[in-house]
């Protein structure tokens, strides 16, 4: 079985000073999976990633986060050097590892990876022909999925997607439960949401009904800046999907963490990068408990929302 105990907890000396703030509510359930996607590059994802993730396993709940970039840059900002990604998530797709081969702890108490490498960019073409290719991580996340899960268990998969609608982005689309798309506070910040909004409908009538749109995290705002606000404005007035309150702010210390091989809430708990992804992190367990009481009306948003986006974006 697929168990994450058997990874070593990092010492309390290399312990990070995360304040732990809460403790993990009983009563646990299987994980709730959560694909981190947008097809732009540079909007956000890896960092929202990592620090989504410390930040929920910093209120207690066990998160694990499945780097499907073959650039790895989730795992290298959180310090998973290159010779210990013994098993890749290259190896887990193939078939040739189980997940659990591939989990690594990291540095922050309740949080591991299943790291990738530059292999994983070959996957598309060694799978292309197999009739499975688009449930490979469905099925190497199944045993996550059991129906008695212990409270030491991951309660949240974080999914950081490639730059593309390619395979990748599929698989994590047909294994997640729920989408979170980061946009960046740009000018063309909605540019591409509706291709993206259109795969999410295909995954869902041909390999996922139950996935759902968690929500729009805007990321990287200015508050300097006119057109940073702009972006939020217009934002919230043309999409109908959840965006959350919480804005992402830039802040130079989160783009300093990963060559730390740390995530921002280790590198400077204080700096307003790491409240914000706090507040989103508690934000994203109120809109959980919402989804899930909600399940058809969430199902039902996605049409209505798609038509509305194409027409917006002139998409075909
Ligand atoms: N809130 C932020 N403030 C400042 N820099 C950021 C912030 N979020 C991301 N960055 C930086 O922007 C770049 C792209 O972010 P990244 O998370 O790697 O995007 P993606 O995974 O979508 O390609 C990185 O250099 C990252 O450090
Ligand atoms: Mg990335």
């Amino acid at each position: 079985m697929t168990d994450h105990a058997d990874v070593p907890a990092p010492s309390a000396e290399e312990s990070p000073q995360v304040i732990t703030l809460a403790s993990r509510i009983p009563n646990p359930a299987p994980p709730r999976v959560i694909a981190i996607a947008n097809q732009k590059g540079g909007v956000g994802k890896t960092t929202t990633a990592i620090n989504l993730g410390t930040a929920l396993a910093a209120i207690g709940e066990q998160v694990l986060i499945i780097d499907l970039d073959p650039q790895g840059n989730a795992s290298t900002g959180l310090g998973i050097d290159r010779r210990s990604r013994r098993h890749s998530t290259y190896d887990v797709l193939m078939g040739a590892a189980t997940l659990s081969d591939a989990v690594l702890a990291t540095a922050v108490p309740r949080l591991s990876i299943a790291p990738s490498t530059l292999d994983l960019s070959g996957l598309e073409l060694e799978v292309s022909q197999e009739r499975d290719r688009a449930f490979r991580l469905r099925t190497a996340l199944a045993p996550l999925r059991i129906a008695t899960p212990r409270a030491s268990d991951f309660s949240y998969v974080l999914i950081d997607c490639p730059p593309s609608l390619n395979l990748l982005t599929v698989n994590a689309l047909a294994a997640a439960d729920a989408i979170l798309v980061p946009l960046q506070c740009e000018f063309f910040a909605l540019e591409g949401l509706s291709q993206l909004l259109q795969t999410v409908a295909t995954v869902k009538s041909t390999l996922n009904p139950e996935l759902m749109i968690h929500g729009i995290v805007l990321t990287m705002h200015d508050a300097r800046n006119n057109l940073s606000n702009q972006v939020v404005a217009d934002v919230r007035a043309n999409s109908k999907q959840k965006v959350y309150d919480t804005i992402i702010p830039r802040n130079v210390r989160v783009s300093e963490a990963p060559s730390y091989g740390k995530p921002v809430l280790v590198y400077d708990l204080k700096c307003v990068g790491s409240e914000a992804y706090l507040r989103l992190a508690t934000e994203i367990i109120q809109r959980e408990k919402e989804l899930i009481a909600n399940a058809p009306r969430a199902d039902a948003a996605i049409e209505s929302d798609q038509i509305e986006s194409d027409q917006q974006h002139g998409a075909a």
